[in-house]
């Protein structure tokens, strides 16, 4: 059934300091803003592609059947479309992390499809016309297909040719930066994120306003990851996130993808600040929240995390975990 042709590529997830959140396009994926994220090593996608002499293509993740994923064969009729190419794909993609939790699975997952995809076709794409391509499956998936610091260029232009990510630092520039991913909840989003952005652009009052400002936070977060100064990235981050989730909690009708466990999270970040530990919070489409630090301080944070009461509920406990991330 399958030809011999067979191609493997891995990309990392990416986590958003400076948020996309609404398209000017829909069809071609054009951000209204730009934003900047930083790549994480040990979240990442591996997908083997192979050529399917069959009718249709088949899609696995995470050995589920994603066959009828909309998403998925929309991306790969447009790579086919614009490649003319005809065949159809046996794909076989595996995340280190749950698929859908807000987690940026479907960034990592683009992104390697897009690598592999170029991989098996010996299309010689560049790292731009990758990031071009992965941006037509997710918008996010655009930047995993960089490691280290990475900047999304809302671009211009109506066909979104100058629409597309770069690396700004290497992953080796700031070796003391964590991530920590804290699983809340791993279910499924309650709401996608290509559905609330949506409804986010059409009825948040207060959306415009959040575009402005937070274009206007590139520049300093530049500055501060340049300068590798955790209160400055942390706290631009912090503000950026959490008026994204005002915004789409002023929709309507509304959206929020907070748990009661994301807000004593965000409370206990607050009152270790207090304390002087370097520590802030970002959010994406779902519970799950990712704290900013540095290295020394990773062990303090995770113990006062543990002592929190609400992670101690009985069968909490066991699937709360926290993932340690360096770039
Ligand atoms: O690329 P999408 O459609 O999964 O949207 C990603 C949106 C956020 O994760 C919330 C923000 C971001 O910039 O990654």
């Amino acid at each position: 059934m399958f030809m011999e042709k067979k191609t493997t590529a891995r990309a990392c997830a990416n986590i958003a300091l400076i948020k996309y959140w609404g398209k000017r396009d829909e069809e071609l994926f054009l951000p209204t803003k730009s934003s900047l994220s930083v790549s994480l090593n040990e979240l990442y996608t591996t997908t083997n592609v192979n050529i399917h002499k069959g009718d249709s293509d088949i899609i696995l993740v995470n050995n589920q059947n994603f066959s009828e994923s909309k998403n998925i064969v929309q991306f790969l009729d447009f790579f086919r479309k614009q490649h003319s190419i005809q065949d159809k794909y046996f794909i076989d993609s595996h995340n280190t992390f749950p698929t859908a939790a807000g987690l940026a699975s479907s960034a990592s997952g683009f992104a390697a499809l897009s690598m592999a995809l170029n991989q098996l076709h010996q299309l010689n794409l560049s790292k731009k016309d990758l990031s071009i391509l992965a941006r037509h499956g997710s918008g996010s998936a655009c930047r995993s297909i960089y490691d280290g610091f990475v900047l999304w260029n809302k671009g211009k232009k109506k066909d979104g040719s100058d629409s597309y990510a770069e690396q700004i630092f290497e992953q080796s520039h700031w070796p003391e930066f964590r991530l920590i991913v804290l699983l809340l909840n791993e279910s499924e989003k309650s709401i996608s994120s290509r559905k609330a952005m949506k409804l986010t652009m059409e009825s948040s009052p207060i959306y415009q306003d959040w575009i402005t400002r937070s274009e206007a936070r590139i520049a300093p977060m530049i500055e501060a990851i340049k300068n590798k100064n955790i209160d400055s990235v942390g706290a631009i981050a912090e503000t950026d996130a959490l008026e994204m989730h005002e915004c789409m909690r002023a929709a309507s009708p509304s959206i929020s993808y907070f748990l009661p466990e994301t807000i004593t999270t965000i409370n206990l970040v607050k009152s270790l600040r207090s304390s002087g530990i370097p520590c802030y919070v970002t959010i994406d489409a779902g519970p799950n929240v990712k704290l900013m630090t540095l290295d020394p301080f990773v062990d303090i944070i995770m113990a006062a995390i543990e002592k929190k009461t609400c992670f101690m509920k009985e069968g909490f406990k066991a699937s709360f975990r926290g993932i340690i991330c360096r770039m």
